[in-house]
């Protein structure tokens, strides 16, 4: 038996060698800590059980990584170490708590750049032995997932959700917390990563969706882009074949400042097309009302409008994170972790980084093809 402090009862169940633990946490309300460090920003929250969110805060590397046209991974990692630990202390001072009031800690633990996990999952394994209370790893992608749940109005169970993200585009089903099926995904370059590869083309600075979405303002609707995948049945993405399109396109032109904003608009009304039609397409085949969208591109206007007018269309309703909760953040994983250890969740003591781990090893989710 393990007890740490403020949990009522606690139950271990080892299961033999690779120290799978099982706790069962009987406990009405927790503070918990999240840390994400996947990437290029230190997010760091407090999320309440009862209470909701108590405070968040974010540090964005974009102006370092800016120089060298995208994220140096061991820059990253540095200067994660430089901040997670006084944004920590900040976070706690600003919410007017101290460590002793903290019940758990969840930190990102994959998938991303490994250096970069490292730091959150030894910050929060560390500060979780220190402070004797559970540490649980969250999914980055989970995280994203259930970013829509902090907000005033959350969606209620089941509902379909696109996450669109630098390194994922995925539909899922999605039953209950941890009850996922993946219903579709991209068979090659995520929507983000098109994005960000489409704005090198044109020259533009890292980060590029946002550069590339801000360029497409000033761009006139001459060409038409192939929108991939949607000529057939299923719900898979691929955005490679529109990145050689793209350019083609940008080639045939004299790459005057006004041919590029409309190569940036094109490029992106066929992303904001294809992910609509396949939207649709879920909500019609799982007969669910409820579309979320979540992760960095869900930030992008024209995404949006295009999403909300096809989901207005379908008698459905349409759910998003405020825009600064698109992008990464420690708010989805403390959410995200608190709601798994309530469910009485957490694994042994070891310091768990994924670079790579697929959705689908989530326990509970399951692929529907
Ligand atoms: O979710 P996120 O912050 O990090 C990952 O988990 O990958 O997503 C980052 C991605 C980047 O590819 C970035 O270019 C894209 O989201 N992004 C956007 C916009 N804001 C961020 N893409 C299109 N339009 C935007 N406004
Ligand atoms: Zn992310």
């Amino acid at each position: 038996m393990l007890i740490f402090k403020g949990v009522e009862s606690a139950h271990w169940t080892n299961r033999t060698e690779n120290y799978t633990f099982t706790l069962l946490i009987f406990k009405k309300s927790m503070y918990v800590l999240g840390i994400e460090t996947s990437c290029d920003e230190t997010g760091i929250a407090i999320y309440h059980s009862e209470h909701g969110l108590i405070h968040h805060l974010l540090y964005s590397q974009i102006d370092m990584h800016s120089q060298y046209g995208g994220v140096v991974p061991e820059l990253a990692s540095r200067d994660h170490i430089r901040k997670c630990v006084p944004l920590i202390k900040q976070c706690l001072r600003e919410s007017q708590l101290t460590s002793g009031d903290i019940n758990g800690i969840a930190y990102t633990a994959g998938p991303g750049l490994m250096g970069a996990l490292l730091v959150g999952a030894a910050t929060a394994r560390s500060l979780a032995w220190a402070w004797n209370v559970p540490a649980i790893a969250v999914h980055h992608m989970e995280g994203h997932l259930l970013a829509p749940m902090l907000e005033e109005n959350p969606p209620a169970f089941p509902f379909v959700a696109l996450l669109i993200s630098g390194g994922h585009t995925l539909l899922v089903e999605v039953d209950g917390i941890g009850r996922y099926q993946a219903l579709g995904e991209s068979l090659d370059d995520a929507a983000g990563e098109a994005f960000d590869k489409t704005a090198k083309m044109l020259g533009l600075g890292y980060p590029g969706g946002p550069k590339l979405s801000a360029l497409a303002e000033h761009g006139i609707n001459r060409f038409k882009f192939p929108r991939p995948m949607t000529d057939r049945p299923g719900l898979d993405f691929s955005f490679s074949g529109l990145k050689t399109f793209t350019m083609n396109t940008i080639n045939a032109t004299e790459k005057t400042e006004q041919d590029k904003a409309d190569v940036a608009l094109a490029f992106q009304e066929a992303v904001a097309d294809t992910l609509t039609i396949k939207c649709r397409r879920a909500l019609q085949q799982t007969g669910l009302k409820s579309l979320i969208v979540a992760g960095g591109v869900a930030a992008n206007k024209q995404i949006r409008t295009a999403l909300t007018e096809m989901v207005a269309k379908e008698n459905a309703q349409i759910y998003y994170p405020r825009l600064q909760f698109c992008t990464d953040n420690g708010a989805m994983i403390a959410y995200a972790g608190c709601q798994r250890l309530m469910a009485g969740q957490q694994e042994g003591l070891s310091i768990v980084a994924r670079p790579r781990w697929a959705m689908s090893e989530l326990s509970g989710c399951y692929f529907k093809k």
